[in-house]
């Protein structure tokens, strides 16, 4: 077992999975369970999560997602959407237009950590058509989808991603 540091360290985008090894129900069960373990706005859990394995369906949201062809090869893709109304009840405007996405994106995050402790990779991906997702998924009325994890075993070595200096995005006052 990684510890938490290990773990976010050795977090990179994987586009390329492997096809001969399927991915364990429990594992998706235990990452499933990390991302519903995260906060959420008064505690509404304002979203909601498709896990996509259909073939034809992984196709589908690759052309809504610019053809990002590697998300059709995707073993397993987790839909975060977000129920803006859920969180409208309490908190109006506010809870409608930050917080659902802010619950969805965090509960994405928490998955995506979850993901490499169970020993797969993933990608986080946000460039899609929403509304033809919303439509070609038929989503239940008032779900927006807000990010998608790609899961599966990595079959390629991640790319190197540089950090912009600590110096530079942190402020101490
Ligand atoms: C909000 C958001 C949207 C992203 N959208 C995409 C996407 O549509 N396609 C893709 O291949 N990667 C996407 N990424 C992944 C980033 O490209 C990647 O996280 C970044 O280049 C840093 O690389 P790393 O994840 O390996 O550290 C997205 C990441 C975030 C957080």
């Amino acid at each position: 077992m990684w510890d938490f540091f290990e773990t976010v360290r050795h977090r990179h985008s994987i586009r390329k999975y492997r096809t001969d090894v399927p991915v364990e129900q429990e594992k998706l069960h235990a990452i499933l369970e990390m991302a519903c373990a995260a906060p959420s706005a008064g505690d509404l859990q304002s979203y909601h999560i498709l896990v996509i394995t259909d073939a034809q369906k992984r196709r589908q949201l690759s052309e809504l997602a610019d053809g990002q062809e590697f998300i059709a090869d995707t073993p397993v893709v987790m839909l975060f959407c977000s129920e803006p109304q859920r969180a409208a009840r309490k908190y109006g405007e506010r809870g409608e237009r930050l917080y659902a996405t802010q619950d969805a994106t965090i509960a994405a995050a928490y998955a995506q950590l979850a993901v490499v402790a169970a020993g797969l990779a993933s990608t986080w991906v946000g460039f899609f058509d929403a509304a033809g997702i919303k439509k070609a998924f038929e989503l239940a009325p008032g779900l927006e989808p807000v990010a998608a994890l790609c899961i599966g075993y990595p079959a390629e070595l991640p790319e190197e991603t540089p950090r912009r200096p600590i110096s530079e995005m942190v402020t101490q006052l």
